[in-house]
């Protein structure tokens, strides 16, 4: 199925890395994109590059999240807005607001997103929904709140499944390795120890991220594309100290 088939797209968390990659992907197949986060300029340059309309706001505001989503019909949701902290200091390290950040934006933000832009979708019968999980829903990292808020997105993203059974609404679930975005700015307490996590290894860039959510979109419409887990070639979960 060609991509313009679908006409209007939902990005959030687009300002940067895996959302921005997608807000170009979306435009270059000329769909109308809407591009949410909460970063002012970055959305400026954005929409500047590409052309999409943008959305600034934190998206952890839920009356003001279902007052903009419920106003607008969209074909394609990719419900990426997501972050991390702490991500070498185990379970107890990241202080309490963090862990009900991560918590918030990676869990909570992401369902209401889907239950503010669901309905006009069933009632048309149509659209796609990708879920950004993270490979450390699958296999233990060292990061258990992240992992943990991660893993509400794949158990989440099997229980869509069967919720749309019977509809056109196909819902994709990607699970990426480690990939060069701005993730990684905000994860560690310092410099040293985010050079000393990330360095050596060539990462994924957050075009391949894009490039493997095309793929999904332009199936055929009988063919829905479950999952997809994408890493480094250098890097194996659990198999070697690059994790
Ligand atoms: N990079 C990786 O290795 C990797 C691997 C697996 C999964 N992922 C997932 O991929 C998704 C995209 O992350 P990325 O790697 O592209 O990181 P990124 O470059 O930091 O992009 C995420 C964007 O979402 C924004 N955002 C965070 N909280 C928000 C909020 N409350 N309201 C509105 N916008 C908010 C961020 O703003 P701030 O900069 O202010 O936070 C940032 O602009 C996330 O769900 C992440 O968990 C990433």
């Amino acid at each position: 199925m060609p991509i313009h088939a679908y006409r209007t797209a939902l990005v959030t968390g687009a300002a940067s890395g895996i959302g921005a990659a997608c807000t170009r992907m979306l435009r270059q197949n000329d769909l109308d994109v809407l591009a949410l986060d909460r970063h002012g300029e970055r959305l400026s340059a954005i929409s500047t590059e590409t052309g999409c309309d943008i959305l600034q706001m934190d998206i952890r505001q839920t009356d003001q999240l279902y007052q903009e989503l419920t106003a607008r019909d969209f074909d394609i949701v990719i419900n990426n807005a997501g972050l991390a902290h702490g991500l070498t200091e185990g379970f107890l390290g990241p202080a309490p607001e963090k862990v009900d950040e991560m918590i918030e934006v990676n869990v909570g933000a992401a369902l209401h997103v889907l239950r503010a832009v669901l309905p006009s979708m069933k009632e048309r019968n149509a659209g796609h929904i990708v879920e950004m999980g993270s490979i450390a829903s699958q296999y233990p990292l060292g990061l258990p709140v992240y992992s943990a808020s991660k893993g509400a997105i794949h158990s989440l993203s099997r229980s869509m499944r069967m919720e749309l059974v019977g509809t056109r609404i196909r819902h994709t679930e990607i699970l990426p390795g480690r990939t060069v975005t701005g993730f990684f700015e905000n994860s560690f307490a310092n410099d040293e120890e985010r050079n000393a996590f990330i360095s050596g290894h060539r990462m994924l860039g957050p075009e391949d991220i894009a490039d493997a959510i095309q793929y999904a979109l332009q199936s055929p419409p009988h063919v829905n594309v479950s999952m997809i887990e994408l890493t480094p070639v250098d890097q194996i979960p659990g198999a070697t100290n690059w994790s």
